[in-house]
């Protein structure tokens, strides 16, 4: 067989230079009559259809096109007189890269649950639908880096071993290298982690803010954008024990800027997809639109996802404070015919179930709340006048629930040791942080996004698992 350059099925169909001789590699789709052969290659969504003439392509070969096939087509460009497709190429000689067996191979050209792909996730990005989100997870990466640069923010590589626990929720992973089955003891019978790799006890990253925060104050812009670890036992749909967070700090921001920026942040991602991943959108939108016929007429989408997207990129974000929202939700028929699980009064967490409700029945689009009570949030977050709330925001949006949360940072030295104290953060883990008030301090603020849930906004997709390649949960590690 002739060497021939490869030529992507993207180009092919888009570019539809008739009477070109062209080299394909793909897998099978689908071949039918002895003679029509979808190849894909990930280069798009859509398929390119080989003519092969049945004479010349010899049967033994014929007959091991199964979906799953490796195969490399040589062939000519010409016009298509099936409907659906611009360009077809004729094939000229064929060989098998790699067999599939039809008997083993487990994803066929049906209908998989999303569940059944998941046991699959090595198979998995064969399927239209994880090719289709992997496509726009990349465009979304893209148009973080993008967001920022533009805008003359420092892409910063925070660490991701730490002795640090920046949200206080002691939900972190150990990294050692001692032996777990003769763990040394001090006196007091603790671990001794001075005999540990890095003399200290240490943990996976939870967030990379805190070193952000550091780097802000004197490169003024940055942004972190890696791996997180949190070992929260929350087995939901929106919950990863390993995600990826976007962490911009800003120095001289306050909360008002802060929102500001969160919410070009997220517009601008969406219709970056918009505009380079309507394709793929447009499929993934027809497939929910597949899903919902199942479900019951509330849990239905109302709008169209690519609309939805649309909106959301073309309409103000609701803000309101934490005490507009108890009021809200208290002053809520729902709430009147007892119809939350958990009990609304001044001073909770938000649960999701009342986060949802302000965002998808009543509001109906993306709010950010800001001035929540300071005993519910972090303790690096910045003091109100009141003495009582802190200068927090949480953006929610429908079908997903919180996708940011951020803050005003407290800048002041005393108010924020007096802080660690209250949360028991004893000050020799932290005088690094602690230092950077006494050492030209100022006003300054930042939020993260957790990726995976931009990735499900965009992609309609209503599983966490299914938009991330290999998804780690509790009791899940595989791949
Ligand atoms: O609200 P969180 O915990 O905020 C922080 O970590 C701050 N240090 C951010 C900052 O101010 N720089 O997490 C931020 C976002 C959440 O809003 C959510 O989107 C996502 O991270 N997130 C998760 N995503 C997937 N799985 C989990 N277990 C997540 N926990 C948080
Ligand atoms: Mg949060």
């Amino acid at each position: 067989m002739k060497n021939m350059k490869r030529t992507e099925i993207i180009h092919i169909l888009d570019q539809a230079e008739i009477g070109k001789e062209v080299n394909i590699k793909g897998w099978v789709k689908t071949f039918r009559n002895d003679q029509f052969l979808t190849i894909n290659d990930g280069s798009t969504l859509r398929n390119i259809q080989v003519v092969l003439n049945p004479e010349q392509t010899p049967e033994d070969l014929r007959k091991r096109l199964y979906t799953g096939t490796s195969v490399s087509v040589i062939g000519v460009v010409q016009e298509s007189l099936g409907k659906g497709q611009n360009v077809e190429v004729i094939g000229q000689s064929l060989t098998i890269l790699g067999d599939c067996d039809p008997n083993e191979f487990p994803i066929q050209m049906k209908k998989h649950s999303l569940e059944f792909l998941r046991e699959k996730a090595h198979l998995r990005f064969r399927t239209s639908t994880f090719s289709a989100v992997f496509r726009v997870r990349h465009h979304l990466a893209f148009a973080v880096n993008k967001f920022f640069n533009d805008r003359g923010f420092y892409y910063l590589h925070t660490p991701i071993i730490t002795g640090s626990d920046a949200e206080g929720a002691g939900e972190m992973f150990k990294v050692t290298t001692l032996d777990l089955n003769q763990i040394p003891k001090d006196e007091n019978g603790h671990v001794d982690h001075s005999q540990d790799f890095f003399g200290k006890s240490a943990n996976l990253t939870v967030s990379g803010q805190l070193e952000a925060e550091l780097a802000a104050l004197a490169l003024g812009k940055v942004y972190t954008f890696g791996p997180t670890f949190r070992a929260e036992n929350s087995n939901t749909s929106r919950h990863l024990a390993e995600f990826w967070m976007i962490e911009p700090e800003v120095a001289f921001n306050d909360i008002y800027d802060n929102m500001d920026l969160a919410e070009a942040f997220l517009k601008f991602c969406l219709n970056h997809v918009l505009e380079n991943a309507l394709e793929d959108l447009t499929f993934l939108q027809e497939r929910e639109q597949q899903e919902d016929k199942a479900k019951p007429q509330e849990e239905r989408q109302t709008i169209p996802l690519v609309e939805r997207l649309k909106f959301v990129v073309d309409s103000p974000f609701e803000r309101i404070t934490y005490t507009e929202a108890i009021d809200i939700l208290m002053n809520s028929n729902h709430y009147k015919k007892k119809k939350f699980k958990y009990d609304v009064s001044w001073g909770i967490d938000l649960q999701s179930e009342h986060e949802r409700y302000l965002v998808e029945k009543h509001f109906q689009k993306p709010v950010i709340i800001t001035g929540y009570p300071a005993a519910i949030k972090a303790f690096y977050m910045r003091l109100n006048e009141d003495g009582k709330t802190v200068a927090a925001m949480d953006m929610l949006v429908p079908g997903i629930g919180e996708i940011i949360g951020g803050s005003q940072r407290e800048e002041r030295y005393d108010v924020l040791l007096e802080k660690c104290k209250q949360f028991n953060i004893p000050e020799e883990h932290i005088w690094w942080y602690l230092e950077t008030r006494k050492f030209g301090t100022c006003t300054h603020a930042g939020f993260g996004l957790g990726f995976e849930r931009m990735v499900m906004y965009a992609t309609g997709m209503s599983n966490i698992r299914d938009v991330i390649p290999f998804p780690r949960t509790p009791l899940n590690a595989e791949f």
